[in-house]
């Protein structure tokens, strides 16, 4: 079965006052009213997102044999500000300069949280998340990515390469390579100096991945370490994005096994992670949205 093991909630009929809350906010038709009271009615159909149990004003919903999980902010208002959260968006920065200093299992398990309560499509909760915490293996990851895209880049200075590198990704992604020669091998010779320009000698690498029929997979990974990063800075980490590791992993087999990640998954989003060298006074700067009102 494709469709993930779920268990509808349960109403305690006793408890409930009859204020049709639940009914109005489940996504799945699975509630309605008997009357006075709320029913489970379509268990089967259930995604278990919670949002009975979570607005039941009466503590009427029980989930997994437990009542939710109260905010400890009552839940009416936000629990911070536009203005606080405008700033921490606009602190984030991509980290390329981070300390040896290890993380501890303790801080990634609360990154691992944002991303865990991070929203999937149809709740699927799909994601799975690859932790690389020693150095040895960091390294090792990092040189094989190199050779990926040693190989990669190889193609891209000859004329039959590019021929054949655009029938497998496209002419526009293989003109995208040519004109990123130059900036390529600058970097490749700064990695032949010891300067890891892949990784920036990060002491944590978190990799996601899921199953790939998922067509909502790669926003789900995307949506779970964005939620990572942002508790990472608030923990006084920095992360960068990798999408060069993406790739790596989603076009080299050998790659991919090494990680250890299912045939049927791929590789959705991946950051270096660790403790920043340096603190940003500036805030991002963006151009305006490219957006069209109708
Ligand atoms: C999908 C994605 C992939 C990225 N891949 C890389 C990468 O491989 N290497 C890198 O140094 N930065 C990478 N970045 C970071 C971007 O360069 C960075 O987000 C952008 O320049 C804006 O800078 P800021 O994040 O500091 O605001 C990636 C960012 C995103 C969103
Ligand atoms: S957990 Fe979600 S899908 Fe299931 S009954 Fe409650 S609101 Fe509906
Ligand atoms: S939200 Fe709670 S009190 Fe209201 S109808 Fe549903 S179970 Fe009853």
């Amino acid at each position: 079965m494709i469709k993930r093991d779920v268990n509808p909630p349960q109403v305690i009929e006793k408890q409930c006052i009859g204020c049709e809350r639940c009914v109005a906010v489940c996504p799945s038709f699975v509630l309605e009213m008997a009357g006075e009271k709320s029913k489970v009615v379509r268990g089967d159909w259930c995604i278990g997102c919670g949002h009975c149990g979570a607005i039941c004003p009466s503590e009427a919903i029980l989930y997994h044999g437990i009542l939710p999980e109260k905010n400890p902010k009552g839940g009416g208002v936000p629990a911070t500000s536009p203005e606080v959260l405008g700033l921490l968006i606009r602190e984030r920065r991509s980290i390329r300069n981070f300390t040896a200093e290890p993380v501890t299992k303790e801080i990634l398990e609360k990154i691992l949280d944002a991303g865990r309560y991070a929203p999937t499509g149809s709740n699927s909760q799909n994601v799975h998340y690859l932790m690389l915490t020693s150095t040895d293996q960091i390294k090792e990851l990092r040189m094989m990515t190199e050779s990926f895209y040693d190989k990669i880049f190889s193609r891209v200075k000859s004329g039959t390469g590019r021929f054949f590198l655009s029938l497998a990704a496209g002419k526009k992604t293989v003109e995208y390579l040519n004109e990123a020669l130059p900036k390529v091998t600058y970097l490749r010779e700064q990695m032949g100096r010891g300067k890891d320009r892949l990784f920036f000698h990060a002491p944590v690498v978190m990799i996601t991945h899921a199953e790939s029929w998922d067509s909502l997979s790669s926003f789900n990974c995307s949506v779970a370490l964005y939620n990572c990063s942002l508790m990472a800075h608030t923990l006084g980490l920095g992360c960068c994005f990798n999408g060069l590791l993406v790739n790596a992993v989603n076009h080299a087999p050998k790659i991919k096994r090494w990680l250890n990640i299912p045939g049927d998954h791929r590789c959705y989003s991946a950051m270096a992670l660790g403790y920043t060298k340096m603190k940003y006074p500036g805030l991002v700067q963006r151009q305006p949205p490219k957006v069209r009102w109708r």
